[in-house]
């Protein structure tokens, strides 16, 4: 019955793409283009086109969320090139954390992950806690061992009653998926959805996890997000390279209408 009622959620990453004169238009047109009932979408553009996607929306569509793609785990200091979760104030509501893209470049830890959840939830930015296993590690057999532990590695150090009224969302994005053009299936990807709420149940939140929207990323298209769709424990996606493309993003989040529709009716 609470998955029933789990948020769809729709969030598009837009990576190390746009420059400030043409983010605010391609916002908008993907805000016109998914207007869908019940589907919460957000956009995380690079830092530097925050300000003009945010103008953007709230001047076309104010119910797109904003959210940047990282935050340091420090609130200030002398910390040459970085943003603070307090300076994301007025620019971002989201905030990705962790993403696999920076554990490979940045060296992200789980230890500095929690670090950065708490900044985001003490500035009041909603976090994607992304997680997501290596290609050796699933030919190894070792996924759900490897999501668990960057899932505790991450959540052990705040309490899940403050996770849960932060509305952490958490994204599973199998590292060989990203950007490669291959999918996980839909049966994998709900495979991992229980991992990581056995893994929550185990921390101590509320239902088994139940509460917390589970997010499927890696290579989604409006052609492939039927098959994450279709699984009940799934409730949208964290979306890159299509996120980028108006058309594609309509036909994603008119499928994730469909789920959200779907639950709706159901409670
Ligand atoms: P992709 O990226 O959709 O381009 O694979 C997903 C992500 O990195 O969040």
């Amino acid at each position: 019955m609470i998955q029933a009622m789990r948020e769809v959620i729709v969030a598009g990453n837009w990576k190390m793409h746009t420059v400030p004169a043409e983010a605010g238009q391609l916002a908008r047109t993907i805000a016109a283009r998914t207007r869908i009932p019940g589907v919460t979408r957000v956009i995380c553009p690079p830092y530097t086109s925050l300000a003009a996607v945010g103008a953007a929306l709230a001047e076309h569509d104010p119910d797109v969320g904003v959210g940047a793609q990282n935050v340091h785990h420090e609130l200030q200091g002398a910390y040459t090139g970085e943003v603070s979760a307090p300076m994301l104030a007025g620019l971002a509501g989201w905030v990705i954390v962790c993403h696999s893209e920076r554990r490979r470049d940045a060296g992200e830890t789980d230890a500095l992950i929690g670090r950065k959840l708490q900044r985001a939830i003490e500035a009041g930015l909603r976090p994607i806690l992304c997680v997501g296993e290596l290609l050796a590690e699933r030919e190894a057999g070792q996924q759900e061992t490897v999501v668990s532990r960057q899932v505790r590695g991450a959540l052990a150090d705040q309490a899940p009653a403050t996770l849960e009224a932060a509305r952490l969302v958490i994204a599973y994005e199998p590292v060989w998926a990203i950007g490669t053009g291959r999918t996980a299936s839909g049966r994998d990807a709900a495979a991992m959805a229980a991992a990581i709420r056995a893994t929550l149940t185990e921390l101590g939140f509320t239902d088994g996890g139940e509460r917390v929207p589970v997010l499927y990323g890696g290579s989604v298209t409006s052609a492939s997000m039927d098959e994450f769709m279709a699984e009940p424990s799934i409730d949208g996606a964290l979306v890159g390279g299509a996120s980028l493309k108006p058309d594609e993003m309509a036909g994603i989040v008119t499928r994730a209408g469909l789920t959200a529709t779907a639950r709706a009716g159901s409670v």
